[in-house]
């Protein structure tokens, strides 16, 4: 259904009047236009957190193409925002993988001069369609799982342009995985199923960014949670962070719930499905739809409907019923509103921030994953501590001093 311009444009007025990080920084690039005559492709989630993005950087002089970084994480009102705001923007909430694509690849048909992407499906495409830079001056990755991407190409040696990784800067991982997932990843359960959260079994796979802020979240609220991991590091801080670590296949029989968050594939499969208890919901916030198993699922179910938006119910030949949550994609954009407002002002600061370094430097830069500047992080952390209600002290001269030195000891 297409979007609503007006509910659109007040859902951008929300967004942007709580994103007071990234509209100073639209301020500053409304004067200086860092991206006059450039041409920037992004692949986001498209709503209307990322409209406040794209309208920042087009603020900078940019001609912006947006399309969806997932069939099922787009707001249809802030679409018709964007497009009446001359923002060439393909996403259909629920479009098909092909309408998917096509839209992907009509970013790289706008020839961009710069990327902003988020899971690396724009640059795999460059490097498996046109296998050549062109104009790209280099690109920004969002999350884990693209950079996970990124590493394997450089490793390759076939990554063609330098890309910033903005996952691992302290301002984006420390708060948008931990308390944006955290948060963001319960209530698209919870507007999924309406179920209460208190006194039941929740399994969290993976204790990486994501998981730490959804196994704390279901805590908080009463659940009783058990965690999953392949890193003995994780595994052991999940345990002296209070939670019980158990293999899949033990925790899978005693869940009411189940979140995946790994970046990886497989994590829920025929295996577990069989020893399942009978009501269990399976939710993944992991970038891709590949950790729970929907072909295994499918295999062992002999039926399964919708039974409620964003909610499919499969039965097995004993009679159990499991619930699969919006197809097994992320959950927080398939049925939820995506990372809460302030947590996106911090992610894409930083993203407007790394667009503007690479299309100042990107063709000084060597081709491979590089991290944010320092400064960088430091200023999007530095302007939000006022939006925070927050001052901190300033250092002293004596404190300067000491910090710097190796003399002074016992
Ligand atoms: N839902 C969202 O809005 C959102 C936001 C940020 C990141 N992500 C995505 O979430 C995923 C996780 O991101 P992260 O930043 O937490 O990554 P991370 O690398 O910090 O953590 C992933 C963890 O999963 C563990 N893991 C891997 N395979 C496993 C397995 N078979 N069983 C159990 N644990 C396993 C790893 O050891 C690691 O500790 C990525 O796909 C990322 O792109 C989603």
């Amino acid at each position: 259904m297409p979007g609503n311009l007006e509910r659109g444009q007040q859902k951008i007025e929300w967004a942007r009047s709580h994103m007071v990080v990234l509209e100073g920084i639209r301020q500053r690039f409304e004067t200086e236009k860092p991206f006059r005559g450039l041409t920037l492709s992004l692949v986001l989630h498209v709503e209307a957190k990322t409209a406040a993005l794209a309208l920042a950087l087009q603020a900078g002089g940019a001609e912006v193409h947006l399309a969806a970084g997932n069939p099922l994480s787009t707001d249809d009102d802030p679409v018709a925002a964007l497009i009446e705001a001359g923002i060439d923007t393909h996403a259909v909430k629920g479009e098909s993988v092909a309408d998917y694509n096509a839209g992907i690849a009509a970013m790289l048909d706008a020839d961009p001069d710069v990327i902003v992407d988020d899971g690396a499906d724009l640059v795999a495409l460059v490097h498996t369609k046109r296998k050549a830079a062109g104009r790209i001056r280099g690109s920004t990755e969002e999350t884990t799982t693209g950079v996970t991407r990124l590493r394997a190409l450089e490793r390759s040696g076939k990554l063609l342009f330098p890309a910033i990784n903005v996952n691992d800067a302290e301002m984006k991982h420390l708060f948008d995985n931990r308390y944006g997932t955290g948060q963001s990843t319960i209530e698209g359960i919870l507007t999924a199923t309406n179920l209460l959260i208190a006194g039941k079994v929740a399994v969290v796979a993976g204790y990486g960014w994501c998981g730490k802020g959804v196994a704390a979240r279901l805590r908080g609220m009463g659940a009783d949670v058990i965690v999953t991991e392949i890193d003995p590091v994780r595994a052991l801080e999940a345990r002296m962070d209070g939670f019980r670590v158990q293999r899949m296949l033990d925790a899978a029989a005693q869940a009411d719930l189940i979140v995946t968050v790994t970046g990886n594939t497989g994590i829920v499969g025929t295996e577990h499905f069989r020893v399942m208890r009978n009501g269990c919901v399976l939710a993944n916030s992991g970038h891709f739809d590949v950790e729970v198993s929907r072909s295994d699922l499918e295999g062992v179910a002999i039926s399964h409907r919708p039974v409620r938006p964003h909610v499919e119910e499969y039965v097995f030949a004993d009679g159990r019923k499991v619930y699969l949550l919006g197809e097994g994609r992320l959950i927080n954009l398939a049925a939820g509103q995506g990372h809460p407002v302030e947590i996106m002002d911090l992610s894409f600061a930083l993203q407007a921030l790394s667009a503007e370094h690479i299309s100042k430097h990107g063709r000084s830069m060597t081709p491979k994953v590089h991290p944010v500047p320092v400064e960088l992080d430091r200023a999007v952390a530095r302007a939000a501590l006022p939006a925070f209600g927050i001052e901190i002290d300033d250092p002293t001269d004596a404190q300067r001093r000491y910090a710097a030195s190796w003399e002074l000891g016992t």
